[in-house]
Order: structure tokens, then sequence, then C-alpha cells
């Protein structure tokens, strides 16, 4: 702790600017899209101007990058900062007391007081003390439509996800993919969680990601979330097996398919692509259905400095502490198309899209736990590689596929 205590004595005495000798930072995570690439060059930016060194150490793709960075921290070879997701992602290595303990910068700047919803600093809390900071609200429970697909072809833009379903045998007949998916395990099983609620509203989400209710993940309207997922599958092309996400959204923002469902760090894409929400683009939380959002995202960790070094602690707490300032959130979340995790800023600049979302944010009670927030990486896996077998099967029975669903969540961890 004296180590820490210099560390944080070096920060407070510099005020936050470190005028004594630069660090550098090796800063891991996986936005590697434009439109992730766009936001993290605003961290990179904000952390250079305090006189220390962002040094990016980007890993394309989570599925990749997570037991990367989840190995190198354990086995000592530890980088200064990572993005993971908010959640359970870094459990072990926070137990096992590999990361910086961010307390004092906490309680200092009173994240508790505006990080929103508080479950968000929660997922970072461990035996009272605060190990990594969320720098974003991320919802998968998004559709992106391209206007110009539905406009040129005479249809009327769907309002929800039935009047997609309606719309696209008529795409189909002018050429156009009716929905562009990526055939990642993790997107298939973030697809699944927004029919979740889609079909089956708030309740059945909560029932079977809080709950782990058996009766709920084997019952009629679950069977209908795997009913969707079977109809989405027959709206795709054949290239979709292995396809990245942001290769998906480019598909609709070129307009060679009409919708995508993924998560609001597609807006990023269509934001460097020039495109307008509301104009070029709209955007559905909730499939059009029940308009709420799940509030997974990111979130910041630090794993102590192999040789304790108080520079590098120090410079580690300025940065936790830049990643939630007011001026930095704005910036990084308009460009990440994700939800800032503080409420007392001015968005005022925000698109559509994003109103949609911060209006949502306000009723707490349309606000879902992330998945990742409820289940362990073992249990997310198993679920991963079930949808996407279902979704790459159609021969597969909805029985089987959902037995074993109900199997998985029985066996949770
Ligand atoms: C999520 C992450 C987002 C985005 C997405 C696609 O796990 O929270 O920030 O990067 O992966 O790569």
């Amino acid at each position: 702790m004296i180590g820490f205590r210099a560390a944080l004595a070096a920060t407070t005495m510099l005020g936050g600017l470190s005028v004594a000798s630069a660090t550098d930072l090796e800063v891991t995570h996986w936005w590697t899209s434009g439109g992730e690439a766009a936001a993290v060059a605003v961290f990179a930016d904000a952390f250079n101007k305090t006189g220390h060194n962002w040094v990016d150490g980007a890993i394309a793709g989570g599925g990749n990058a997570r037991p990367i960075i989840i190995s190198r921290i354990s086995g000592g070879d530890p980088m200064g900062a990572t993005q993971l997701n908010t959640g359970r992602d870094a459990e072990e290595l926070v137990k096992a007391g590999l990361m910086t303990d961010l307390t004092e910068i906490a309680e200092r700047d009173g994240w508790a007081d505006f990080i929103r919803p508080a479950k968000l600093l929660d997922s970072c809390r461990y035996e009272g003390r605060i190990y990594c900071v969320p720098v974003n609200i991320h919802s998968f429970q998004w559709m992106w439509l391209n206007r110009g697909v539905f406009e040129d072809n005479g249809l009327e833009i769907p309002k929800n996800w039935n009047e997609f379903v309606a719309a696209a045998p008529a795409l189909r007949e002018k050429g156009v993919i009716p929905l562009a998916v990526g055939g990642e395990a993790w997107q298939i099983n973030g697809m699944a969680g927004v029919f979740q609620v889609a079909l089956g509203g708030v309740e059945l989400f909560r029932k079977i990601n809080v709950d782990r209710d058996l009766e709920a993940a084997a019952g009629p309207q679950m069977t209908q979330v795997f009913e969707a997922i079977g109809t989405a599958r027959g709206m795709v092309d054949d290239g979709f097996v292995g396809r990245a996400w942001n290769d998906a959204a480019n598909m609709v923002i070129t307009g060679k398919a009409g919708a995508q469902i993924m998560g609001d760090w597609a807006q990023g894409e269509f934001s460097v692509a020039g495109q307008k929400a509301g104009e070029d683009y709209d955007c559905l939380p909730g499939l059009g259905v029940y308009p709420v959002l799940d509030t997974g995202g990111d979130a910041f960790y630090f794993p102590k400095p192999a040789d304790d070094n108080p520079e590098v602690v120090a410079a580690q707490l300025e940065m936790a502490s830049l990643l939630v300032s007011k001026e930095v959130q704005v910036d990084f979340n308009l460009k990440k198309g994700s939800l800032p995790i503080r409420g007392d800023i001015d968005l005022s600049a925000a698109n559509d899209c994003m109103q949609k979302g911060i209006k949502i944010l306000e009723n707490p009670d349309n606000i879902l736990p992330g998945g990742e927030q409820s289940w362990s990486s073992d249990t997310t896996g198993q679920m991963e590689d079930l949808w996407v077998e279902f979704f790459n099967d159609p021969d597969m029975p909805v029985e089987e596929a959902q037995a074993r669903y109900v199997e998985i969540i029985e066996n949770a961890d």
C-alpha cells in the first residue's frame, strides 16, 4: 500500500498534470474497426495530453483479445491498462490481487455519485474496493436499418421486427439481403438475447438472466426465441459464417443488406461512413417492440506493474480519472456509439439514436442486466457455442437446442 500511497500523492501533488517523468502505459483493447479506432483515439489523445504516453496494444476481435489479455496478466507480463467488458471478465484476476486498487481515486472524484446505473460500478467492486472504471454503456438491444433500401424499393421503413419480417421477401426480390449477420458465436448469442426481450419481454429476460429460472428457460416464450433465430437464419446470405460484425454493418451502410441486429457500437461505423441517424439510417431499440437496453459495455482495468513501480501506478490512476471526466466521456461516446456512464453531461451533440438510448436509460425499469454481468466467462462460452451451432444447422430441432440451453443454465456457475 506504501507504493500506492506514494503514487496517489504523486498524482495529487501534480494535480493530475504529470510534470515529472512521463510514463509509458501499454494499453490493450479490441477496438480495431473504423468507429472503434476513432473512439479509442479520443482516450489516447487525452492521455498523451497529460504528458504520459499511450502505447497502443490493439488486438482485433474480443474473442481473440480477451484470453491473450487475461493470460498475460496472470502470467506476470501485465500491460499498463486494458479494456475488457464490464462484468465478470477479470473476476479471477481481481480475486488474485493482480489489479491496481482504484478506490482512493474513485472516492476522491466521487465516481459513485455520477456513474449510473450504479451496477456498472458495482461490477468493479470486490471486498469493498474498486478495481475497474466503467467507460461506456453498450447495449445489444438495437436494430439498424438502411432507410434508402426500403424507400428506393417503395417499401415502408419497418418500425419493428414483425414489420421487418413482413418486408424481407420483397427485399430479397429486389436483390437485397434482408438481414446482415456476422456468424461469430458472440454475435449470434447477442442476437438471441435481443430476441429474448423483443419476444418474451423484460420479464423473460430477467427470469432467465437474473433468476436462472429453468421453467422460463424451458418455456414456450423461449421456444419462440429459438424459432425467431431460425427465422433470422432464413434472411441471411451464405457468406455470414465468421463474418466480422463491422463487415456486416458495412453491408447495411452500403445498402447490400436491409438491416442488422447489433450492439450500438455499430453506430460508430455509420458515423465514420458519414451517415446520419434519421436520414440515412434508423435505429430500433428493443427491435421496436420493447424499448429497453441492457447495460453491458466496457471497463478499464489497470494490472499491478510487475515491479510495483509507483510512477506506473500514478499514471494508471491518472488515466482512470481521465476516462470518466466529463469532456472525455462526451467525445469518446459520441464516436463509439455508446452511452456515457454519467448523466451529468451535455449531450446536445448526440444524434437521434443516442437520444433514444438516453431517454430509455432515464427509467430504471428499462434497464436490463447485461448478460456478461450475469454469467461467468465459461457459461457465456457454452451459450455462445450452442447458439452458433443452432444458427448454422437448420436441421437442429428447436427442442434439442432448447433442452441443451436449459442444461447450461442449470449448471451455470
Ligand atoms: C464488445 C465491446 C464493444 C465492441 C464490441 C465489438 O464486447 O463491449 O466495445 O468493441 O465488442 O467489437
